[in-house]
């Protein structure tokens, strides 16, 4: 046995002696390079977790390469900088508090179980994305990948500079033209998010924890009763059997399946929570079978590694062997065909109350498998979540085969979009906190994850009315939009701060139904070229120096720029934009500005109260014309769950208009996809100078809209 070990290390050094020959920098795709340092040993790195692939080389680096990395040990950390030109806009570095631009922060990328982002100054939070992205002064644009999973700090104050407490590791560094192309060039190294399900787009309540399976019931009644839109309700910890994952309270819970049919009738979807934790209790199903496959992450000594988390003493599985993963995924199987819709994978940093930091030992044991080699804490730490949620997808993909997985996870790493959507922790009731939350979600989307939100009205503490109305009234656009509430705060949901916050939340709400058909392009988008959906503004002009700070207005796709009423005088893109406001509702002093960029066209669908009566047979198109009298949209269809999409079920239309004289026409006219086209209607509402005109109700491919006085509204 241990002659085969010794023999298969030995062909594995080799192959990797054969994949790094010589270590050499390297083009690696368009404008894309890899640099290597002197002492770099790829049995300390390979495979990237990051990565898709190992990059290949496909040529020299050019001569005219201007980004060049220096490396070097400096108190026996491994240290890599890039000098950086001045004026250069600074972004990325994952879940970060603090503003957008991150010129001068310092990070630590260690995930870390970090309540109301307080300890160590809210400089690592609960992910870590070894990246940087600049953007020059001519609104050119760069990226930087430091491809490790170590434990490691990132100073942004003079330079860019990684610093690691691992062993050397490699830059991977993209030249662009511009931040968008940056991160479709990132996407095309870490990969894209995959379409999520159509509801999971929806609003979602949450809080710790809806229990008994009463209270679920009449919590959804609540909100149909109320016409509130919603699609899912979350179920926290306390559904379980004393904190124990894959099972459920006898008593609250007696019937899982007949609460998720009962949600299903009405609508919903449902989303369970499945921590990393599992109680080491001897008779329990969970760990005996993780016993018995010897599924346990090991201390030093080479023993099961014990640490207490909500059901007290608790084994963790290790997510780095094939077999752990395969196990845990087959966990899943059970659980689904309880009506499960998604699930909520949390404390996976891993979050340890008794263990150093907070987390496990940094000298505990992985032992790896398959391609990955067997490690310490150190080196598989910030990746532990993201190989629990690869595991989770692939076992409830294996489950129900025809469903997209929606998966949300506390923890991730640079890629871990890939597995899963991310929500920003425990965060705290307070306006600092609601504003942090933009620039947290933007920074994640220039980090590679797209589907991203904190817990909307605030974690922690009592949440006033008119905190809440400001923070629903502002997250109706963020990618991911869930109220959630720590168990010692008060009742969030929107109903609970009286009947004027209840109308702010309901219009809040429809405004995003509304907004769904572009929401979805957006997110389709996302998934195919690796563009966030949640934009900053700077996005809309990167040559605009006065745009790169802002992060109070943000914008959804590069069409729409949402203003939040709160935000005094934020710095707003030149050019044409034009506000409007959805027909026929309720005004109040809450609601955001939507601002239409001159050139696009946004659909709008019907006021819905979830996704499963979502419809594009009639949509409101709203344009602004640019300069020239012109303006184009999409519209990105399909089935809104399930796979046929990649098999090309699916519509994608193309709206143009053009003024011709006080006549603007605009054409709908199918672009791609096979999918059946359902009979469209259409309004048009052109937004002017000089006002807004709007058409009838038209099922024709071309709509005329005259902009003559009688027609003004
Ligand atoms: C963690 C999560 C929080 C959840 C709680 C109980 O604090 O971040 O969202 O409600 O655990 O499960």
């Amino acid at each position: 046995m241990r002659k085969k070990i010794f023999l298969l290390s030995f062909l594995f050094a080799g192959i990797l002696q054969f994949i790094f020959a010589g270590n050499a920098d390297k083009l690696i795709g368009n404008q894309i390079s890899v640099f290597y340092p002197k002492n770099y040993n790829p049995a300390n790195h390979y495979p990237s977790i990051a990565l898709l692939k190992e990059p290949q080389s496909v040529g020299n680096i050019p001569a005219d390469w201007k980004l060049k990395p220096r490396f070097y040990l400096k108190n026996g950390k491994s240290v890599a900088t890039l000098p950086i030109a001045k004026g250069t806009s600074l972004y990325g570095t994952g879940e970060n508090t603090g503003s957008l631009l991150r010129n001068g922060k310092q990070v630590t990328l260690w995930n870390t179980d970090n309540y109301e982002y307080k300890k160590d100054g809210g400089k690592r939070l609960y992910q870590s994305h070894p990246w940087v992205m600049g953007v020059n002064a001519d609104g050119t644009a760069f990226g930087v990948i430091a491809d490790n999973s170590w434990k490691q700090q990132i100073e942004l104050t003079d330079s860019i500079r990684f610093i690691s407490d691992g062993p050397a590791f490699r830059l991977i560094i993209i030249q662009r033209n511009s931040p968008q192309e940056v991160l479709k060039a990132l996407a095309g190294l870490v990969g894209k998010m995959e379409m999520p399900p159509l509801w999971a787009l929806g609003y979602q309540q949450c809080r710790y924890s809806y229990v008994p399976d009463t209270r679920i019931k009449s919590l959804a009644d609540t909100f149909r009763l109320k016409k509130l839109p919603c699609d899912v309700i979350w179920m926290d910890i306390d559904y379980m059997d004393s904190f124990k994952i894959f099972t459920f309270d006898k008593n609250k819970i007696p019937n899982p399946k007949a609460v998720n049919d009962y949600l299903h009738q009405k609508g919903f979807k449902s989303v369970w929570m499945i921590d990393p934790g599992v109680k080491a209790e001897k008779g329990y199903f969970v760990y005996d079978s993780g016993s018995k496959g010897n599924h346990w992450v090991q201390n030093k000594d080479g023993k099961e590694y014990n640490g207490k988390v909500w059901p007290g003493k608790c084994a963790f599985p290790d997510f780095t062997r094939p077999e752990t993963r395969a196990w845990w995924g087959d966990l899943y199987k059970d659980f689904m065909a309880q009506g499960v819709d998604g699930v909520w994978n949390d404390m996976n940093e891993p979050s340890v109350f008794d263990g150093p930091d907070g987390t496990m030992p940094e000298d505990n044991h992985h032992r790896g498998g398959g391609e990955l080699p067997a490690g310490s804490h150190l080196r598989y730490h910030n990746v532990y979540g993201t190989l629990m949620v690869k595991a989770s997808r692939e076992g409830i993909l294996k489950a129900n085969p025809d469903k997209r997985p929606f998966i949300l996870s506390r923890s991730g790493f640079l890629g871990s979009h890939r597995y899963g959507a991310t929500w920003t922790g425990d965060n705290s009731a307070t306006e600092g906190y609601m504003k942090e939350s933009t620039p947290l979600s933007l920074n994640l989307g220039l980090s590679g994850q797209p589907f991203s939100g904190p817990d909307m009205g605030g974690f922690t503490g009592n949440t006033t009315p008119d905190l809440f109305a400001k923070w629903i009234a502002m997250g109706a656009y963020f990618p991911f939009m869930r109220g959630h509430a720590s168990n010692d705060a008060n009742n969030k949901e929107p109903w609970a701060f009286g009947p004027e916050v209840e109308q702010v939340s309901r219009t809040a709400l429809q405004r995003r139904y509304r907004l769904l058909p572009y929401l979805y392009t957006q997110f389709r988008e996302a998934s195919v070229s690796g563009i966030p959906v949640m934009q900053p503004v700077f996005f809309a002009d990167p040559k605009d120096t006065t745009l790169r700070k802002e992060d109070r207005a943000y914008m959804v796709g590069s069409q729409l720029l949402i203003v939040p009423k709160w935000a005094a005088q934020p710095a707003l893109p030149k050019g044409i934009w034009r506000s409007f406001i959805p027909e026929n509702e309720v005004a109040d002093n809450y609601q955001a500005d939507m601002k239409v960029k001159g050139g696009a066209i946004i659909p709008l669908g019907k006021i819905i109260e979830n996704t499963t009566q979502y419809k594009t047979d009639s949509l409101t198109l709203v344009v602004a014309l640019d300069k020239n009298g012109q303006a184009k949209g999409v519209l990105y269809e399909d089935a809104g769950d399930g796979f046929g999409y990649q098999k090309g079920e699916y519509l994608i239309s193309q709206f143009a208009a053009k003024q011709v004289g006080n006549v603007v026409n605009v054409t709908i006219t199918p672009q791609s996809g096979n999918m059946k086209q359902v009979r469209h209607h259409y309004k048009v509402r052109l937004l002017t100078a000089n006002g807004e005109y709007t058409s009838d109700w038209n099922a024709k491919p071309v709509i005329r809209v005259v902009t003559s006085k009688r027609n003004k509204k």
